[in-house]
């Protein structure tokens, strides 16, 4: 009974996979920029390694070969491609030779003997063809699929102690010499795909914001490897911690052009920022009081009945002489629409006001909805992100008065005139912009950044910094 059970599930968990809400595009020339990188690191650090020391027995004398290091690296440039068919990556090295030195011992009963010896391995030849996928958690996974290596020679002389002795040996045992090291180098690549898929097992696909949120990137599919890109699907969901609450609206489907002079591209959908502005307002942060002592004194106004007196003229002689509160909040979640070279943004904000009697007793006196649309620009200068704002289109309407009705123009003018200036302000900020996230190791260059339907599209190239080893 169980069986069909599960394939069923399986089945309903397939078909119904969310889609990915952010989209990360590694290029064929940003993993040729990543293989130059990593090579020349590779290269830098052999130079300084120490290999575990050997140790056997041949012809019944125990022989120990220690502090071996690397004394002469000839490290050609390898190639990494995409392999479309194991939906992942072949990476392979061809006619690497190295020189190695250390010291040898051996122990034949109580006779004691040592000196040192160089090692060259001239023309190896590896590759190894992984695979990428996605765990039940939503992390990356790498697998090693299969592995090769060649060696083409190896030559090996002893100095010192009674080395002239079995010098002449060495030759015969050179087939044998030249097939342990040649066994060796798959398990040892094998081991390396191991701890780097430890360490992706290890990563956090959840980072907290702050206390209250975290931002959700655990993959949503496996990776889509094709000749020329890898394609991430990222789930890109801010949420709350406490809540969980998953908005009432889902990720559309949307695909990034593909940007072949860059390095990398990013897709980032509406649905990211709408999650946000969900997680927000359902925590109950998109509301506010505002009262008279928030308002700078050099405006000379106050927030009392008397004051209101042009706009609602009945509000005065109803409430002669108090003071007001104004509870402002959003109607409804804000939703971002991102279009073509455009971000639209719909606020459905309301205001409740109340007279603060002697007493502190708060009378409602009326509320007032208040929808605006937004329409902004984004693009990226300087290696900051910029923008613009502006009002679209604006309305202010009495939605319920305790103290009867009366007109609106007159507060709606108002009050668009003071959004135009708090915009004037915010465009200000914008327009400084913020500069693009940088890692300790390596920054964005030739960022750019278009609005397309549904999605914003970041394409860019990666500087590693000269300090990175
Ligand atoms: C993963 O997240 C947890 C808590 O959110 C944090 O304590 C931990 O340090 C993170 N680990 C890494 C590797 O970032
Ligand atoms: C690879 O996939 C991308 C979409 O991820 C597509 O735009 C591109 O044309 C594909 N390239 C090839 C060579 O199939
Ligand atoms: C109400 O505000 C007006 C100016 O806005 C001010 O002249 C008046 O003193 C205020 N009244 C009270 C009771 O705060
Ligand atoms: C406060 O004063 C108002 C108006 O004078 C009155 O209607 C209300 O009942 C009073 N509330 C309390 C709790 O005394
Ligand atoms: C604001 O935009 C939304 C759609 O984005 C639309 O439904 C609404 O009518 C607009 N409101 C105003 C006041 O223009
Ligand atoms: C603003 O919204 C109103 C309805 O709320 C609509 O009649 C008017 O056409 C809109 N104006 C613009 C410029 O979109």
């Amino acid at each position: 009974m169980l069986p069909p059970v599960i394939v069923v599930f399986m089945l309903i968990s397939f078909t119904c996979g969310e889609n990915p809400a952010v989209q990360v595009i590694l290029t064929n020339k940003g993993l040729q920029y990543g293989k130059h990188v990593g090579a020349g690191w590779i290269q830098d650090t052999l130079e300084h390694v120490t290999l575990p020391d050997i140790n056997g027995d041949v012809l019944g004398i125990h022989y120990t070969l220690t502090g071996i290091t690397i004394t002469k690296c000839d490290f050609p440039e390898p190639s990494l491609e995409f392999k479309q068919d194991n939906t992942g990556f072949k990476a392979s090295i061809s006619g690497l030779s190295v020189a190695l030195t250390g010291g040898w011992m051996t122990n034949f009963g109580i006779i004691h003997d040592g000196g040192t010896f160089d090692l060259a391995i001239f023309t190896m030849d590896v590759t190894s063809v992984v695979e990428l996928g996605k765990d039940a958690n939503g992390h990356l996974s790498v697998t090693s699929v299969s592995c090769d290596a060649q060696v083409a020679d190896v030559d090996i002389q002893f100095h010192g102690g009674e080395s002239w002795i079995f010098n002449p040996f060495v030759e015969h045992f050179k087939g044998r010499i030249k097939s342990e090291i040649q066994s060796t180098i798959c398990p040892n690549v094998k081991e390396s795909i191991v701890n780097l898929e430890h360490h992706l097992q290890a990563m956090n696909v959840s980072f907290d914001v702050d206390e209250d949120f975290a931002f959700a990137l655990p993959l949503t599919g496996v990776p889509v490897v094709n000749a020329s890109s890898l394609n991430l699907g990222l789930k890109g969901e801010f949420y709350n911690i406490k809540t969980h609450a998953e908005p009432p609206f889902e990720a559309q489907p949307f695909t990034v052009p593909e940007q072949p002079g860059y390095m990398l591209s990013l897709g980032l959908s509406e649905f990211t920022v709408n999650s946000a502005t969900y997680g927000f307002y359902s925590a109950g942060w998109l509301q506010t009081l505002i009262t008279d002592s928030m308002i700078p004194s050099y405006l000379h106004v106050h927030l009392n009945t008397s004051s209101m007196g042009p706009y609602i003229p009945q509000l005065p002689k109803m409430f002669p002489g108090l003071l007001m509160n104004l509870q402002v909040y959003a109607r409804q979640v804000p939703m971002f629409s991102f279009q073509p070279d455009v971000v639209k943004l719909a606020l459905q904000g309301a205001v409740k006001a109340f007279a603060i009697q002697t007493n502190h007793t708060q009378t409602p006196l009326f509320k007032l909805n208040v929808d605006s649309n937004f329409s902004g620009k984004m693009w990226v200068a300087g290696g900051r992100l910029k923008g613009s704002m502006a009002l679209e289109n604006f309305s202010l309407t009495l939605a319920a008065s305790e103290v009867g009705p009366f007109k609106t123009d007159t507060l709606e003018g108002f009050t668009r005139m003071g959004m135009k200036f708090g915009l004037m302000k915010l465009n200000m900020e914008l327009d400084k912009g913020v500069v693009l996230p940088r890692m300790r190791h390596a920054q964005l260059v030739n960022t750019v950044l278009g609005v397309e339907e549904g999605f914003i599209a970041i394409s860019s190239d990666a500087e590693v910094l000269t300090d990175f080893h």
